[in-house]
């Protein structure tokens, strides 16, 4: 069944609007932004699986003067900003944190948060998604593995929804009043985040504990410690990678049962369902629908030239629509025969907390199957989605449970 989400809730969603215009466009450059926007599947693999031609450092293409403040470097320690030698060795000190055994082993940990959390739901047949689970679960996990206090989320709530709440794009070509407070309150947001952390850092370097933050303060790239701000910025990275697309996630996913009721019962009755569902449902409904890169030489995309020293946006979302690979893109369909979806990247930077993102959903969604027989949207309360173009999910899913 295919159904128009963009039509039902309102919905301002990548893969709708872009495929829509053209669909057998796979690049062009947008004017008005000073960039190029990339949508199909195969043209996006291949950026992302050579890091040497695109580079992800897209702040050396950001004219300082539409930095509030140029002092504030944001590529230091960012992992997603990093190219090769570089980046290698941090994505080697991070992966230790979250191999394979680490992630399984947190299973009753985020069994045990979601029971509480459903626990503290108000008695009566209603069930704020967001608000009640699908916020607070990964902010929690996230928040435990890092080492800083859980209880704090509302503060971290405030400061990334500053970060994100801006519906404007970064324009290279353009600046106007808009932007301008945009990445102002972005930044805000940024520096509080970094501020908070860096007491943290400060701390473990005092007295460590058991924890990611500790690991990291005490980590060693080439025999050298990381710096204060390196730790923090990565610890940053870690705690907003790590909960805002999650959220989205358990919230698309339980949106797309909802819009597609044949495959709700399906998936209730057979929990095998349940990880081939979340897949499509990134695919369907892609959380971070775009992501940044530059070219360092001119290269031919798609049968287009590219000069050197151009921003590049990846419309993953829209490339997870592209019918050269996905019959049928615009049916929901958790058995599809192969589902190569873009949703957590490509190549050298493929999403580290992907294996964790799929336990938190899969906990999470047999947990409130288990609890709830019945979830649906409200009539005349829909679903309020994230304002960000950037970003596909829900960050209001009011649901009544009987
Ligand atoms: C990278 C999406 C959950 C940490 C990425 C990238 C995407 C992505 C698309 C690649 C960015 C690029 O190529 O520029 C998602 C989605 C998630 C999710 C859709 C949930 C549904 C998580 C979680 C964590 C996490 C739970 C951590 C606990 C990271 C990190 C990177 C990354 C550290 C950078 C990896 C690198 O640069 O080598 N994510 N992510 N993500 N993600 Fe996730």
């Amino acid at each position: 069944m295919t159904s128009t989400l963009a039509d039902t809730w309102g919905l301002h969603e990548a893969q709708f609007w872009l495929r829509g215009k053209q669909p057998e466009r796979r690049i062009e450059f947008a004017e008005e932004l000073g960039m190029w926007n990339v949508y199909g599947h195969p043209e996006i693999e291949t950026i992302l699986r050579d890091p040497a031609t695109f580079s992800s450092d897209t702040t050396r293409l950001i004219p300082k003067d539409l930095m509030p403040d140029p002092d504030y470097d944001m590529s230091t320690g960012s992992i997603l900003q990093l190219d090769p030698p570089l980046h290698n060795k941090m994505r080697k000190l991070v992966s230790r944190a979250f191999t394979p055994k680490v992630v399984a082993d947190l299973e009753p940990r985020i069994a045990a948060i979601t029971h509480e959390l459903l626990d503290a739901v108000p008695a009566g047949d209603r069930l704020e998604l967001v608000e009640h689970l699908a916020y607070p679960l990964p902010v929690i996990v996230i928040a435990e593995l890092l080492g800083v206090p859980a209880g704090d989320r509302t503060l971290f709530k405030g400061w990334v929804d500053k970060m994100f709440e801006s519906a404007n794009q970064v324009s290279l070509v353009k600046k106007d009043e808009n932007q301008d407070a945009a990445i102002r309150s972005s930044m805000e947001g940024q520096k509080a985040l970094a501020d908070y952390l860096g007491v943290h850092v400060d701390e473990r370097r005092k007295q460590p504990r058991e924890d990611l933050l500790t690991k990291l303060v005490e980590a060693e790239l080439d025999g050298e410690r990381l710096s204060r701000s390196d730790v923090v910025n990565f610890a940053n990275i870690l705690l907003l990678a790590g909960h805002i697309t999650t959220t989205m996630l358990l919230g698309n996913a339980v949106l797309c049962l909802d819009t597609h009721r044949e495959w709700d019962e399906r998936v209730r009755a057979d929990r095998s369902l349940v990880p081939p569902m979340i897949e499509e449902s990134l695919r369907y409904l892609t959380p971070f629908a775009a992501v940044a890169r530059t070219t360092t030489r001119e290269a031919e995309i798609g049968g287009v030239t590219v000069p050197a020293d151009q921003m590049l946006l990846c419309w993953v979302a829209a490339a997870n629509r592209d019918e050269r690979v996905f019959p049928h893109p615009d049916t929901f369909d958790p058995l599809r025969a192969e589902n190569p979806h873009l949703a957590f990247g490509r190549g050298i930077h493929f999403c580290i907390g992907a294996p964790l993102a799929r336990l938190e959903g899969r906990v999470a969604l047999d947990i409130l199957f288990d609890r709830y027989p019945v979830l649906r949207t409200i009539t005349g309360e829909p679903p309020k989605f994230q304002v960000n173009p950037n970003m596909t999910g829900v960050r209001e899913l009011p649901l009544t449970t009987k």
